[in-house]
């Protein structure tokens, strides 16, 4: 842990004072963002608003969103803000472990230390319809494989009102997390909840399998910032070359797909070893706010052919 000691203490009497008051402290201390936010302003606006129990600026009109940045904050409201960036500080967790609130497109999600934080690109993809040109009328059983905290199965599930979602997990702890979601988003007729080791409890055939595994390298997790490190481990490590997980699924995977269905995988910055591990491999890479290599796609009559050792045109 941290110490706080030698940091000024957060402060300020208004809504913007603090924030930039915690911004400069969460920049002094050097804590590492990515869990929702990219920038300390960004999280600092963030701890901010949540602790006062005031609305996040993105659902807000520039008018009122600049009458909250001018509001005034009580003395005792302000030593409950400086208390929560000292938290932020000293544990190093991420701000979503102590608001347990993390939100995707919009979509509000709780979360907490059994699950890792949800930032999957996929849910831009299931927001912005980019997957819906390879679904058909007949899509029906959509998979999140890998679901954490559910956040993807229950995006999918709002995405096509239509289709029956499963979420699978092999941690019983990250699944209690999303049961929470699937409630709170009142999806449980039609968002299915399955302990299952990769493919193992999960037949199918599926139509779609979304899937955001544990992907990081054994060099990258040797290094990671304290803020990943305080998520669970098995949701993140991908064995010594990242791709670990991914071996199993590509081999499980297309005795367990419709003839028309597709995998939807993120693999992070891990695009070199993807590419080294499946080199005859047709993939389609997706465009997400993060570039066009995180995410990728593939047919499951592509993946049956590169099983069967044929290639696929
Ligand atoms: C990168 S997290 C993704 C969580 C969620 N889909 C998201 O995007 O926030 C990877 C998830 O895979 C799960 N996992 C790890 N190994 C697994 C396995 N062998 N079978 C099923 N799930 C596994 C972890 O428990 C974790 O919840």
């Amino acid at each position: 842990m941290s110490s706080t000691s030698n940091l000024p203490a957060v402060s300020g009497d208004t809504v913007s004072a603090l924030i930039a008051s915690g911004a400069a402290a969460l920049t002094a201390a050097g804590v590492a963002f990515g869990h929702g936010t990219a920038t300390a302003e960004d999280e600092a606006a963030w701890l901010v608003l949540w602790r006062l129990g005031l609305p996040l600026d993105s659902e807000l009109d520039p008018g009122t969103s600049e009458s909250i940045a001018n509001q005034a904050v009580a003395h005792d409201q302000q030593a409950l803000v400086a208390t929560l960036f000292e938290e932020r500080i000293r544990s190093r967790k991420p701000a979503a472990y102590l608001t347990h609130e993390a939100w995707l497109q919009g979509v509000a999600f709780y979360v907490d230390e059994r699950a890792i934080v949800p930032r999957s690109f996929i849910a831009e993809l299931l927001a912005d319809g980019s997957i819906d040109g390879w679904l058909s009328d007949q899509t029906c059983e959509v998979l999140d494989l890998c679901t954490g905290n559910g956040s993807l199965a229950v995006l999918a599930a709002m995405a096509w009102p239509e289709v029956c979602v499963t979420g699978a997990d092999i941690s019983p702890d990250a699944l209690a997390v999303a049961h929470i979601n699937v409630e709170r988003h009142a999806l449980k007729e039609r968002v299915r909840l399955v302990e299952s080791d990769g493919m193992q409890a999960l037949p199918g055939p599926w139509d779609l399998v979304l899937c955001n595994p544990p992907y990081v390298n054994a060099q990258s997790m040797s290094g990671l910032p304290a803020e990943y490190r305080a998520e669970p481990e098995l949701a993140l490590a991908g064995g010594t070359d990242g791709m670990d997980f991914v071996r199993a699924l590509l081999k499980d995977l297309p005795a367990r797909m419709s003839p028309q269905a597709v995998l939807v995988l993120e693999i992070g910055n891990e695009k070199a070893f993807f590419e080294a591990a499946f080199p005859d491999l047709p993939v389609f890479w997706l465009d997400t706010s993060s570039g066009d290599e995180q995410v990728l796609l593939i047919t499951a009559q592509a993946l049956q052919a590169w099983a069967e050792g044929r290639r696929w045109i």
